[in-house]
């Protein structure tokens, strides 16, 4: 993390996970065990049904609610999608793009994400994009050219002033879900490459300040280690974020000093 330039944010991403009323329970109890988060911003990121109750109670708290999805059109015949303006409508802050279970199980290509991502700007939401090698490519040693890659397709046409409303997320495959973390040397190196591919794109300053978070299998163990890696500023945090306590004890980790 470097504050001094950017902020940090704590994400969840429920994926598939919680009712409307199990999401009551979780909020209630974040929001009332919640300590005083100066130095990082909270995000969950929670499924389409659950977004009012989770709204409702987290309201007048330091938790912005996301979304996980949206289509990129403004409205039309999609049937079962929901919009970049429904969701704003919501008072949601935050979408995740480009999430590899989308990609590989909802064949979301590389075109697709530029469109979401160019329709969550449009509606004044913040896009968390995220990219990540699979085994092979990381075996083979291409995973700097590959992450490059998915950057500059995810991103085509987004201009300097959307960008500073963008967060990366650098999520290796082979580490959601697995236990598998990557180490922090590994995700230091890759999310400071995200860094560089960004200065070439953006210029010094925007990459200084873009949040470029961690996901997968980061954990209430693992987390100090890798928020210690100068170009990792938060996680995006799936199974533990699924419960409170170990959410919480991230999110007290991210906001030491
Ligand atoms: P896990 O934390 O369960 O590995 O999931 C990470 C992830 O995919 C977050 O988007």
């Amino acid at each position: 993390m470097n504050r001094k330039y950017r902020k940090t944010i704590i994400a969840g991403n429920w994926k598939m996970h919680k009712t409307a009323s199990q999401t009551k329970v979780f909020a209630e109890r974040l929001k009332g065990a919640l300590p005083r988060v100066k130095r990082c911003s909270i995000v969950l990121c929670v499924p389409y049904v659950d977004i009012p109750a989770a709204v409702k109670i987290l309201k007048d708290s330091r938790v912005a609610v996301g979304a996980q999805n949206l289509h990129w059109e403004a409205s039309g015949p999609f049937t079962g999608e929901i919009s970049a303006a429904m969701l704003a409508d919501l008072d949601v802050k935050y979408v995740i793009i480009g999430h590899s279970e989308r990609r590989e199980y909802f064949g979301e290509s590389d075109l697709i994400i530029n469109k979401k991502i160019h329709a969550a700007l449009n509606a004044g939401l913040r896009p968390i994009l995220c990219v990540g090698e699979d085994l092979e490519q990381r075996d083979l040693g291409v995973t700097l050219e590959f992450i490059s890659y998915q950057l500059k397709a995810a991103l085509a046409g987004v201009s300097s002033e959307e960008m500073r409303r963008v967060v990366i997320a650098y999520e290796p495959i082979w580490a959601i879900g697995t236990g598998n973390t990557a180490t922090p040397e590994q995700a230091g190196e890759v999310c400071a490459a995200i860094r560089g591919v960004l200065r070439k794109l953006y210029g010094a300053r925007i990459a200084r300040s873009t949040t470029i978070q961690y996901g997968g299998s980061m954990n209430e163990t693992n987390a100090e280690a890798l928020l210690r890696q100068e170009d990792v500023d938060g996680g995006l945090i799936g199974t533990a974020a699924l419960d409170t306590e170990k959410f919480l004890q991230i999110i007290q980790t991210a906001n030491q000093d």
